[in-house]
């Protein structure tokens, strides 16, 4: 066995939250954060995680495995799970270092379990088979969140950007932004993604014949964007977030705070700018040129504790 290092990307979502989830379709994107794990032998029964970040180390013993809990269970689930699938087991120390922002939508807890996943086949010396690496990453996600999607855990494997819906699976959309940059800036608000799923299904079975035609017209957006997307057509991109962003506020998922955000950042020179994910606070994401990049991150530097200016990331995991 021998120390590795692997990184794996975060994710945003571009186009069609919340509408994915009743059937239509949503696009995603790797972008330029990523997680950053080392998988080495450690001398324990069992897999040490240690979190630089949060300044974290717990143990998970192999004689413990059906009790195990923790902060960083997910963690610890994925290295196993990655040992099982090879038949090998051995103490480990993980160690994580990741650029993404927890709790934000951007796919942290995915990312890191993607990497460290990927991170503990090289250790034993093997070929990370991609499949395998996101199905790993997907059931480690699962024992802690619940119901992912499976949209994460692909992204942060395979990179790029991906249009995908529910019960179909994941189709790569042929996109690179050249000369534009994502903006990300944060509301300073938590957000709750179980909590604004349900508030918007509530909203949606309450008047299924309003919202109904707004759902088809969500995903028929979707449709047009991608088209944009491999065009390389930013424009229609910008405005298309736009019209997105109003079908968002329509459901109900919008905050004083996002919509601030948003509007400085079109304002600012943005081509186009919606809330990102869940809603209800969070991130929101705005597509500006290489040369408004400076403006709106500078007028949204005035409203949100934390902002991110990033290119989409080609590249899923990766070894270092
Ligand atoms: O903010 P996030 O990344 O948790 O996004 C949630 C996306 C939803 O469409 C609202 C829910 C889902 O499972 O797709």
């Amino acid at each position: 066995m021998q120390a590795t290092r692997s990184s794996a990307p975060a994710k945003v979502i571009l186009f069609g939250e919340h509408f994915v989830v009743e059937g239509q379709p949503a696009i995603a994107a790797a972008i330029s954060l990523r997680a950053h794990v080392t998988v080495e032998p450690a001398d324990t029964d069992g897999i040490l995680v240690y979190s630089k970040n949060l300044g974290l180390l717990e143990e998970y013993r192999f004689a413990e495995r059906g009790a195990w809990s923790g902060k960083m269970l997910s963690i610890a689930i994925a290295a196993y799970t990655a040992m099982e699938s090879l038949g090998r087991k051995s103490g480990v120390k993980v160690t994580v270092d990741s650029e993404i922002p927890p709790g934000s939508g951007m796919g942290s807890s995915a990312a890191v379990a993607v990497a460290t996943t990927h991170a503990t086949f090289r250790a034993f010396g093997e070929e990370p088979d991609l499949k395998e690496v996101s199905r790993i990453a997907f059931e480690a996600e699962k024992v802690v969140h619940g119901k992912p999607s499976g949209i994460d855990n692909t992204v942060a494997t395979y990179g790029g950007v991906i249009a995908y819906r529910k019960g179909e699976g994941f189709i790569p959309l042929k996109a690179e932004l050249n000369g534009v940059r994502l903006v990300l800036a944060d509301s300073g608000v938590p957000r709750n993604t179980g909590e604004m799923v349900k508030r918007v299904l509530e909203l949606k079975n309450t008047y299924p014949s309003v919202l109904e035609p707004l759902y088809h017209a969500a995903g028929r957006l979707v449709v047009e964007a991608a088209r944009r997307l491999e065009e390389g057509d930013y424009e229609s991109l910008g405005r298309l977030m736009n019209v997105n962003h109003g079908f968002l506020s329509a459901i109900g998922v919008s905050t004083l705070e996002l919509e601030k955000l948003v509007y400085t950042a079109r304002r600012a020179g943005a081509l186009g700018s919606k809330l990102t994910g869940a809603g209800g606070g969070g991130f929101i994401v705005a597509l500006v040129t290489a040369e408004k990049e400076k403006e709106v991150v500078e007028a949204l530097r005035q409203l949100s504790p934390r902002i991110f200016s990033v290119e989409i990331s080609s590249e899923g995991v990766r070894k270092e």
